[in-house]
This record gives structure tokens, C-alpha cells and sequence, in this order.
């Protein structure tokens, strides 16, 4: 049995004990055998606020996790829909882990989760810019933060997205009346259908950039949007989009 069987075996089970916290709760949108009703956020920040807010859009639960369980209390505030909240000690009770963390935190929190994230789809979110310079990425010129991320946590599936969708456009959900791009990399069929679903739950299209090596790429253009922001602005509101698709 390889590495992912285990992740399909425990996803499957998974999919029939996620239950909504809340009656008023809008009921999981079925997108397929590969669905999944609630996600669960580590981090309290901006990212989460956006992603959060898209899922609930696309009638997911969220839990949300902080290591200042107030900041996450402050946050599910803001937020309409079924959303729990808890420290980083928690039951996880999402299928999907987004880690809305700074690529450093990321790593150790995912280190120090690992047990918990097995079987689970994490998303990394990050973006792994040297905020000394703002001139380079910190990770290895052949290597990713997601590639790096799934070293650390080999029996979880990792998948790359989120990270070329500034925060602010993921609360208002468009950029101009028109819908973000999710470019989305991992190795695991299932584990990107299911952020796919997600994505298109949440009212964005879901790109497939490829196998999780195509993150290397996806973090350039992250950072490009960003080292671009001073000549557009500095609104962080505009969005990297393909058309003519
Ligand atoms: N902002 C964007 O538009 C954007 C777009 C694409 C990708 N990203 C990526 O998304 C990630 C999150 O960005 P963000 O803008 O949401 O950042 P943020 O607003 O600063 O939020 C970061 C969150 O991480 C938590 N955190 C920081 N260090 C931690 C640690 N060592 N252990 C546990 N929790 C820790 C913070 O908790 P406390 O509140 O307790 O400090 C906070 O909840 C980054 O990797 C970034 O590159 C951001």
C-alpha cells in the first residue's frame, strides 16, 4: 500500500463524521466523491480571514486555530457560518489543513502537528519571500515551501495554493467582477480535486498548475505580485488572472 492509500483510506472515512456546529449552518455544496465539509485553518491573520471567508461562501465549516485562541475568537467574530475555533492543541476536524502561517511557522507547526496531519490534505499557502531584502526567496533555488513543507510532513498530501491571491481579494471573492484564479500544484489526484472543489465552491476557478514541483514557479509569480505592488499602488487588491481561457 503506498503513501497516499493511507491518505485515500482515512480521507474516505473521514467524509461521513464531519458535522456542522450550527442548525442555521448552509449545508456542504456536493461537488463529487471528493467533497469535504469542513476545513480547518491554523492561523488568525489576514489569509485566514480570506480563505475563511471563501469557504463559508462555498457552504464549508471552518475551524480556525491560533496559538492565541482569543485572536481566533476575534476573527470567527468577523465571520458568517459554522466556525469553530481552538488553540493548536485541538482536535483538528478538518479533512483540509490550510496553514495560514509565515513559511517558518508553517514549517514548525507542521512539525509539530505532524502525527495529526497524517491523512490530511494540508494546503501551503505561503509565499517564502526574505523580508530582510525583499530581493530573493529563502528556499533552495531547486526546491519550493511546499516541497519543503511535504519533507516535514510525508504522510500528509500536500497541496500548493492560495498563494498568488492577496488576502483582500479573497474576502470580496472577485477582482473587477471577475472571479480570482486559484493556480493549484500537488502530486495527489485526490488531494487537488478536493481543493479544487473547494475552490469552485467558493466561487473562484481552480487552475491545475501540475505536480507540487510546479510551486517553485507558482512562488515566483506569488513574489512578483508582490516586489509589483509599489508600481501598481500599493493597493495589494489587484489579482493575477489568465484570460482568454
Ligand atoms: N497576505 C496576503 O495577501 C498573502 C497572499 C498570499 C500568500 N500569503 C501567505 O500567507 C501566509 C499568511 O499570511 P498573512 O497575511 O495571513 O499573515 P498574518 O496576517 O501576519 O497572519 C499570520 C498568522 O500566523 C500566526 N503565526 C505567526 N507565527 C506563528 C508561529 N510561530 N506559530 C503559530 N502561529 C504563528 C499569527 O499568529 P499571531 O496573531 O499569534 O501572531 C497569525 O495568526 C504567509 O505565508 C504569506 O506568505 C499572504
Amino acid at each position: 500500500m503506498g503513501l497516499f492509500d493511507v491518505f485515500r483510506r482515512k480521507d474516505t472515512a473521514a467524509k461521513h463524521t464531519s458535522t456542522p456546529t450550527s442548525s442555521s449552518a448552509p449545508a456542504p455544496i456536493a461537488t463529487g466523491s471528493t467533497a469535504m465539509s469542513t476545513i480547518t485553518i491554523i492561523g488568525a491573520g489576514n489569509m485566514a480571514r480570506g480563505i475563511a471567508t471563501r469557504a463559508l461562501a462555498g457552504g464549508y465549516g471552518v475551524q480556525i486555530l491560533s496559538r492565541d485562541e482569543s485572536n481566533a475568537g476575534t476573527l470567527a467574530n468577523e465571520l458568517t457560518g459554522t466556525v469553530t475555533t481552538g488553540t493548536l492543541s485541538a482536535a483538528i476536524t478538518g479533512d483540509i489543513v490550510v496553514l495560514a502561517l509565515p513559511y517558518d511557522a508553517a514549517l514548525s507547526v507542521a512539525e509539530q502537528l505532524r502525527d495529526v496531519l497524517t491523512g490530511k490534505v494540508v494546503i501551503d499557502i505561503t509565499n517564502p519571500v526574505d523580508f530582510a531584502t525583499f530581493d530573493r526567496l529563502v528556499t533552495p533555488d531547486d526546491s519550493s515551501a511546499a516541497q519543503e513543507l511535504q519533507k516535514v510532513i510525508p504522510a500528509s498530501a500536500v497541496v500548493k495554493a492560495f498563494n498568488t491571491t492577496f488576502a483582500g481579494t479573497l474576502v470580496s471573492g472577485a477582482v473587477e467582477g471577475q472571479k480570482l484564479d486559484v493556480a493549484i500544484a500537488a502530486d495527489d489526484a485526490e488531494a487537488k480535486a478536493a481543493v479544487v472543489a473547494l475552490v469552485e465552491s467558493a466561487g473562484m476557478r481552480a487552475i491545475d498548475a501540475g505536480p507540487l514541483k510546479r510551486s517553485h514557479q507558482l512562488e515566483g509569480v506569488g513574489f512578483l505580485h508582490m516586489a509589483i505592488q509599489g508600481q501598481l499602488g500599493n493597493t495589494w487588491s489587484t489579482a493575477v488572472k489568465v484570460i482568454g481561457a
